[in-house]
C-alpha cells in the first residue's frame, strides 16, 4: 500500500487502460478524463487531488427527448446533449456551443470527433510561433496528447493537456490535422473546453475600457450563453481574456476559484454556457468573428494555449497559482526574475514638446533622487511634433535631436542612468516616408475608406516583407544606439481587417496571421538583442495579456495614473498578472486625465505597489517632492524584491470597501509590506481592523517604524486597527515587519 502511494505521487499521468480512463494528477489536483460509449471523449473531474479515479461514477442515462442519440445507435438513453465532454463537435446533436466549426469542401459544417488513440511526453512540447508556458526541466511537468479523429472529413484533432507538478495549474491546447484530400475551412477553434457538473456557480472576468482597465466583474452563471470577448484585434482595454468560475461563496481566501486564461494577444473569446439541466460549458480560444482559415490537405493549425488554474484557498490561491506560473514559467530572458529598473519617462513631462536641452533638464533633476533608467517616449522620430505624422519612419528627428539618439544615451549613461526608447512599430501614419512608398502595406479594404484612429493605421503584419522591414529599421537604430529598454507601444484597434496582398480565400486568417507577424518580430528582437528590457504597452494597459508576457516580462498598466482610480485598476490586475509585470508611475496633482488632487504619499503608496516609475517633470518639482521622490525611491529600493516577487495578497478590496489593503510577504514569511488605503474622509469614521495573511503564525514580527511586535498569528486574527483614524480623503499607510 505505502508503495502504491509512493509511486502514484511520483507519477502525473496515470492511465486505466482498461476503462480508457487518464489520471492527470499531482500533489494537489486532479483532472481526470475518459473515453465513453461510441468513442466520446467525457470530461470526469477537475479539483483537488484524489489518490485515484475507480471508474465507478456514471453518467445517469436518461431519454432528455430532443436530444439525438449517436448515429445508428438505438439508445436514447444516451446522447452528446448531456454528456460532459473535453472537446466537442458541431451539428451532430451536441447543441450547445461547439468547440470547433468546420466547414468541408462540400459545404457542410458537420464535425464529430471520436477518440482514436494518446501519447504521453516527458515535459511538454514547444508550439511553435506562439507564446506558451515552458519547463525547465523534464521532470517538472508530462504531457498527455488525446488523438481524436472525425472519420468522414479524415482529420485529426490533437488534444495537449501538460500538468505541472509543483503547481496548481493544468495547461491546454489542440492541433487540428488536415489529412485528407481536400481543403477544409476552420470557422471556429477553441484551445479548450471545459465541461463543470451541475452546481451554482458565478463567473469572475475582468472588463473595462481605455484608462480604466480591468476592472473586476461577478455575477451568477445563468441558463444562456455569455461571452468575454475581443473583436478588436488585440486582447483589449475592453475585455481581458480570463475568467474565474467560482463558488457564490468564494472569497479573497476561502472557497473554489478554477481561472481560465488564455496565452494570446489577438481576438478572443471565451464563452460560458448553462445548459437546461443546469451544467456549465466553457470554452476558450480565438475568437470566431471574422475567422475562417483555410487548412490544405497536410496542413496543421495550432491553437494557442490555455492555462487552468485550480484553488481552494479562494481568489488569493488562483491569484498567487499565476503570478508564479506567469512570472517563472511564461516570461523568460534575463529580466525575468531581476529587480526592475525605477524609471522615469518624459511623456506627460512633455509630450511631443522637446529638445536636447530640455532632456539634459530632465535628466539632471531625476539623477540626483535615484532615479535608474530614463526612457525617452513617442516624439523622437520622422518629423513628428504631434500624433499627426511620422509612425513607421523609424529615424531620427534631428530638428528635435540635431545630434541623434546616440547623445542623448550618453548623457543618460553619463548620469549613471540606463536609457529606453519608446516605439510604436505596428502602425503607420499617412504622413510618413513609408506611407508613400508602401500603401499596400496597410490594413485595408479597396475602394473602401480606411477608418483613422489616432489618426493613424495599422500595418499588415500579416506580411513577412512589413515584418522584415521594422525588424530593418528597428535593428539600424538598436545595433547603434546603447538601448536598455524599450516601450513598445500600440495606440489604436483594427478596423478593415482585410491585407491587400492577400487571396481573398485567406482574408478570414489575417487577424490571427497579423498577431503571429507581431509575436516573430517581438521574438527575433528579444533574441537579438537580449540585454533590453522590454516593456508591452498599448495606449496604457489595452494588451496586458499572457501572451505579451511571454515576449515582454512587464506592461504599462493604464494611461491613468489617478492614485484612486489605479486601487481598482492594479487590484484587478493582480487578480491573474504578477506584481513585477505591473508597471506602476507616480503622475503629477492635480492628475493629467482626471484633474483629481492627491498628496504625493498617495500617488507614490499606490505606484510602489508596482513596478514603481515617474510619470512627470522632475524639472519642475518642489523642494517638498524632490525630498519626498528621494525618500520613496530609497524605500522602494530596500524593497522592491519583496514588492516584485514576494507572494502578493489582496486583503481589502476596492471594489466592495472603502477602505483598501494589500500585503507583500516574503518567501520565507521574514518579511511583510502591509499598504493601506482610505479612498473617502468620514467624519467619526468607524473604526476599522485589517488582518494580514501569509505569516508565520509561530513567529513575532516587529513593526520597524513603531518598534511595537506582534505575533504573526495575532495579525492574522486580531488585527490591525487603522490608526491615527483619518477623516481626510485618499490617504495611505505603510507598515513594514520584519520577523523576530
Ligand atoms: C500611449 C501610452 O500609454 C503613453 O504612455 C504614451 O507612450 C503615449 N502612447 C505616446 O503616444
Amino acid at each position: 500500500m505505502v508503495l502504491e502511494q509512493t509511486i502514484t505521487t511520483q507519477k502525473l499521468i496515470h492511465i486505466d487502460e482498461e476503462q480508457l480512463i487518464f489520471h492527470l494528477q499531482n500533489s494537489q489536483i486532479s483532472y481526470v478524463l475518459g473515453v465513453e460509449t461510441g468513442g466520446v471523449l467525457a470530461h470526469l473531474y477537475f479539483g483537488p487531488r484524489i489518490q485515484r479515479y475507480h471508474g465507478e461514477r456514471h453518467y445517469p442515462r436518461i431519454d432528455r427527448g430532443f436530444s439525438g442519440n449517436l448515429p445508428g445507435s438505438l439508445d436514447r438513453t444516451y446522447s452528446k446533449d448531456d454528456v460532459p465532454q473535453e472537446y466537442s463537435g458541431n451539428n451532430t446533436g451536441d447543441y450547445r456551443l461547439p468547440a470547433a466549426i468546420i466547414r468541408a469542401a462540400n459545404g457542410a459544417r458537420t464535425t464529430d470527433f471520436r477518440y482514436k488513440d494518446y501519447r504521453v511526453h516527458t515535459a511538454k512540447p514547444e508550439l511553435k510561433g506562439l507564446p506558451q508556458t515552458y519547463v525547465e526541466s523534464d521532470d517538472e511537468a508530462d504531457t498527455l496528447t488525446i488523438i481524436m479523429v472525425d472519420e468522414t472529413l479524415n482529420l485529426q484533432l490533437e488534444l495537449a493537456y501538460t500538468i505541472y507538478r509543483e503547481r496548481s495549474v493544468v495547461t491546454r491546447s489542440a492541433k487540428l490535422i488536415n489529412l485528407s484530400e481536400e481543403t477544409v475551412n476552420i470557422e471556429k477553434i477553441a484551445s479548450m473546453q471545459l465541461d463543470l457538473p451541475t452546481r451554482p456557480l458565478e463567473v469572475i472576468s475582468l472588463p473595462g475600457s481605455y484608462a480604466r482597465e480591468r476592472q473586476i466583474s461577478r455575477h451568477e452563471v445563468r441558463r444562456g450563453v455569455t461571452q468575454f470577448e475581443s473583436r478588436r484585434g488585440g486582447s483589449s482595454h475592453h475585455m481581458n481574456p480570463f475568467i474565474a468560475l467560482v463558488e457564490p461563496q468564494t472569497t479573497e481566501f476561502n472557497g473554489e476559484a478554477l481561472g481560465i486564461l488564455l496565452i494570446y494577444s489577438g481576438n478572443h473569446q471565451l464563452s460560458v454556457e448553462r445548459d437546461s439541466i443546469g451544467q456549465t460549458r466553457v470554452t476558450a480560444g480565438i475568437n470566431e468573428y471574422n475567422f475562417d482559415w483555410q487548412l490544405e490537405p497536410q496542413q496543421v493549425f495550432q491553437t494557442p494555449e490555455t492555462a487552468m488554474v485550480y484553488s481552494t484557498t479562494g481568489l488569493n490561491g488562483m491569484s498567487q497559482s499565476y503570478h508564479s506560473l506567469l512570472r517563472d514559467r511564461v516570461a523568460r530572458g534575463k529580466h525575468r526574475n531581476a529587480e526592475r529598473p525605477i524609471l522615469i519617462n518624459n511623456w506627460e513631462a512633455t509630450y511631443f514638446d522637446f529638445d536636447e536641452d530640455k532632456l539634459q533638464e530632465i535628466l539632471d533633476a531625476a539623477a540626483p533622487l535615484g532615479v535608474e533608467m530614463f526612457v525617452l517616449d513617442d516624439g523622437w522620430f520622422g518629423h513628428r511634433n504631434d500624433d499627426n505624422s511620422s509612425l513607421g519612419d523609424w529615424f531620427v528627428n534631428k530638428n528635435k535631436l540635431p545630434e541623434g539618439l546616440t547623445k542623448i544615451a550618453q548623457q543618460t549613461r553619463a548620469k549613471e542612468m540606463k536609457f529606453g526608447l519608446w516605439f510604436e512599430p505596428e502602425n503607420i501614419s499617412e504622413d510618413s516616408e513609408l506611407f508613400k512608398a508602401h500603401p499596400e502595406w496597410v490594413l485595408g479594404v479597396p475602394q473602401r475608406g480606411r477608418t483613422l484612429s489616432r489618426n493613424q493605421y495599422v500595418l499588415d503584419f500579416s506580411q513577412p516583407d512589413v515584418v522584415e522591414n521594422l525588424f530593418q529599421q528597428m535593428t539600424a537604430i538598436l545595433d547603434k544606439v546603447p538601448v536598455d529598454y524599450i516601450k513598445w507601444d500600440m495606440n489604436r484597434n483594427l478596423t478593415e481587417v482585410y491585407s491587400p496582398l492577400t487571396k481573398p480565400e485567406h482574408q478570414g486568417e489575417i487577424s490571427h496571421r497579423y498577431i503571429l507577424g507581431v509575436y516573430e518580430l517581438m521574438e527575433r528582437l528579444r533574441t537579438r538583442y537580449p540585454q533590453i528590457l522590454f516593456e508591452g504597452c498599448s495606449g496604457g494597459g489595452g494588451r496586458f495579456d499572457a501572451g505579451l508576457l511571454y515576449y515582454m516580462p512587464q506592461s504599462w498598466t493604464s494611461d491613468n495614473n489617478d492614485p484612486i482610480e489605479r486601487l481598482k485598476i492594479q487590484y484587478g490586475t493582480s487578480l491573474v498578472y504578477p506584481i513585477s509585470a505591473v508597471a506602476a508611475h507616480v503622475g503629477t496633482s492635480p492628475d493629467e486625465l482626471l484633474g483629481r488632487s492627491t498628496s504625493m504619499d498617495m500617488r507614490s503608496a499606490v505606484a510602489m505597489s508596482g513596478v514603481l516609475g515617474y510619470e512627470l517633470d522632475a524639472s519642475k518639482l518642489s523642494l517638498a517632492d524632490r525630498k519626498a521622490v528621494k525618500t520613496q525611491i530609497q524605500f522602494y529600493k530596500q524593497h522592491r524584491r519583496l514588492i516584485q516577487y514576494g507572494t502578493f495578497y489582496r486583503l481589502e478590496s476596492p471594489f466592495t470597501s472603502n477602505t483598501v489593503a494589500w500585503l507583500f510577504v516574503s518567501p520565507d514569511k521574514s518579511e511583510a509590506l502591509l499598504y493601506r488605503f482610505i479612498v473617502q474622509g468620514v467624519v467619526q469614521p468607524e473604526p476599522h481592523i485589517t488582518t494580514l495573511a501569509g505569516l508565520d503564525p509561530q513567529c513575532n514580527y516587529v513593526d520597524v517604524d513603531s518598534q511595537l511586535v506582534y505575533g504573526g498569528d495575532e495579525l492574522m486574527n486580531v488585527g490591525l486597527y487603522t490608526t491615527p483614524v483619518q477623516t481626510n480623503d485618499f490617504t495611505a499607510q505603510i507598515n513594514y515587519f520584519t520577523a523576530q
